[in-house]
């Protein structure tokens, strides 16, 4: 351990519990109040395990557990540790959409490390915004940090049947329409498809932004890929507790780690898992809280250059993260791509990405695929511009039916979810497959929140006749384990008056994936015409924390953050001095 950097008397709670005033005999005296000798916590790092814990997260169900073994770790170390409980955001529960509570939690995670007297933290989350909104306030706060993942959920399981998080949901819900499903069996799959603690287990955004937290340095080698209930998680966790302490001696705080490199290590490995599009808002939003102006074309561009290689759903054809783990898991895969990564990024052991990685091994070469044999050689993710997304929008090229690579057809536009919602339960709609469904006003400010609507439900007048695909575009987000011929994430949104807010039904849109364009068929004097006919829709929230939101959040492509949460927004206080 190289302890030269810090001594006692340099940490940051030191000038919570050192000093001979009354201040500090204030502190004192409650740790004290709460059971604590001095030695027990003076001249010592003290370390916040930041839990996203509450009993409607059901992903993070063995946090309390969990939160034992980091603790047992930081003792075991020298250290002295504190839970400090922060926002759960849980996916499955959260109304209108968890996304809205993103940079909520990213706020408390700054604001918990800045006003208390850690000098480490460790952050436990998992369930999609939880990865991001955790290490997103921990870079501002600038304090050591390990990210401990929930691990995914085991495999579901109805009947003999393998279940995955989501997709299956949307697969069967699809049969159910379709009248090909029993109401036994659909209590079975509900029953089957999560049956233990942990993160959704397909390739969804919690698995993606939990391996783009390993391949950012961020994570102990390995960690994102264990189960949640394997026992090697519980020994990750005294791990990640035991680790700390020596970060916080050795001063390793996140800016030595979150580099250009870093951040392309975990753009790379994205794109190589099939990566969640969420991802992109993510990563954007994470990168530029580290100074690194991180760019949609430059994803499109490693997106081209990528092969996907984790064989895992929705975008890999068979497994499951459980299967990924048996495999070798993420440090695996990244030995795979090596060639592909900066392995002299420095990581959260104190060594580089390179050497994290030595020893990995491929165990199943069907589920983590060699360079070779990619489940696609490229496309986890295209970045599309055009007339109806001059900053952008985004596809999964690799979800989606080819046939809809170079498409054209009449526009179905609707304004509300609601609205949509009517019409594609009417049997009688008008509507063919060659047409395009388009939701408008569920973008970032829209939304407000940008909502997962974005794999809009294929119409029941074409389930009915046995379509399972056709071409959607919104300006929403849509679920990491949805999949389906999607554009999403259309910016600037029709809330702010982007073009989107200008389209028509029947209006004909053409798609041409390998020319990365989308647009409107519609000539420029009339879009100038509608332009000047636009008036903005009224916002939802006008008063709260919503109000807050739809004022400050940013466009799709800038990552969603708030515009004062932003590292070039302003001067900030800094440190406590009272
Ligand atoms: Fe928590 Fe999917 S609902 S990760
Ligand atoms: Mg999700």
């Amino acid at each position: 351990m190289d302890t030269s950097k810090k001594k006692p008397e340099d940490l940051r709670s030191a000038r919570w519990f050192a000093p001979d005033d009354l201040r500090s005999f204030g502190h004192r005296s409650r740790m004290m109040q709460l059971g604590y000798a001095e030695e027990d916590f003076r001249d010592k790092p003290v370390i916040g395990i930041l839990s996203t814990w509450s009993e409607l997260n059901t992903c993070h169900s063995h946090f309390p557990e969990r939160v034992k073994d980091v603790k047992h770790g930081v003792l075991q170390a020298g250290g002295f540790a504190v839970e400090m409980p922060a926002l759960s955001v849980d996916e499955s529960f959260t109304k209108p959409t968890s996304m809205l509570y993103r940079n909520m939690l990213a706020m408390e995670t700054e604001e918990i490390i800045r006003s208390h007297p850690l000098d480490g933290v460790v952050l436990m989350g998992g369930c999609d915004k939880t990865t991001p909104g955790l290490v997103m306030g921990a870079i501002s706060a600038g304090v050591p940090m390990i990210f401990l993942p929930a691990g995914p959920m085991l495999r579901g399981n109805y009947a003999g049947k393998i279940l995955g998080s989501g997709s299956d949901a949307w697969k069967y819900w699809d049969e159910r329409r379709a009248g090909n499903i029993t109401d036994e069996e659909w209590l079975g799959i509900q029953g089957g498809i999560a049956r233990s603690a942990g993160t959704c287990m397909t390739m969804g955004t919690a698995s993606t932004m939990t391996a783009i937290a390993e391949a950012l340095g961020l994570s102990l080698p390995g960690a994102s890929s264990i189960p949640a209930v394997d026992s090697g998680h519980q020994r990750m966790g005294s791990a990640c507790g035991r680790r700390i302490v020596e970060m916080v001696w050795e001063d390793l705080t996140p800016d030595r780690i979150l580099t250009d490199a870093a951040v392309n290590n975990a753009a790379t490995v994205a794109m190589a898992t099939g990566c969640s599009t969420n991802a992109v808002v993510h990563l954007i939003a994470m990168a530029r809280r580290a100074g690194v102006d991180l760019k949609l074309d430059d994803l499109d561009e490693l997106g081209r250059v990528t092969p996907l290689v984790a064989n895992v759903r929705p975008a890999g054809k068979n497994y499951l993260m459980e299967d990924f783990y048996y495999a070798g898991g993420l440090r695996a895969l990244m030995k795979q791509l090596e060639d592909r990564l900066d392995c002299s990024a420095m990581t959260v052991t104190g060594r580089s990405m390179g050497e994290n990685l030595e020893g990995a091994e491929v165990f199943n070469d069907d589920v983590i695929r060699p360079l070779s044999n990619p489940v696609y050689h490229e496309g986890s993710l295209a970045v599309l511009r055009g007339n109806l997304c001059p900053d952008g929008a985004v596809i999964k090229p690799a979800a989606c039916d080819p046939r809809f690579h170079v498409h054209e057809g009449p526009a179905l536009v609707f304004d509300s979810y609601p609205e949509m919602k009517k019409a594609i339960d009417d049997e009688n709609l008008d509507v063919t497959p060659d047409h395009v469904l388009v939701l408008r006003n569920a973008g970032p400010q829209g939304g407000p929140g940008f909502p997962e609507w974005g794999m809009l439900p294929i119409p029941k007048a074409l389930i009915k006749k046995g379509h399972r695909d056709m071409l959607r575009i919104s300006d929403a987000r849509m679920s990491g384990t949805s999949y389906g011929a999607c554009v999403l994430h259309v910016a600037p949104e029709s809330f702010v008056g982007g073009p989107l807010a200008l389209l028509k039904t029947g209006d004909i849109v053409r798609l041409d994936l390998a020319n990365r364009r989308l647009d409107m068929l519609v000539d420029d004097a009339e879009l100038d015409r509608r332009r000047a006919e636009w008036k903005s829709p009224e916002r939802r929230f006008e008063r709260g924390y919503g109000y807050m939101f739809s004022r400050h959040v940013t466009q799709a492509d800038q990552g969603c953050d708030f515009d004062f949460l932003q590292t070039d927004f302003g001067h900030t206080a800094g440190e406590p001095d009272i």
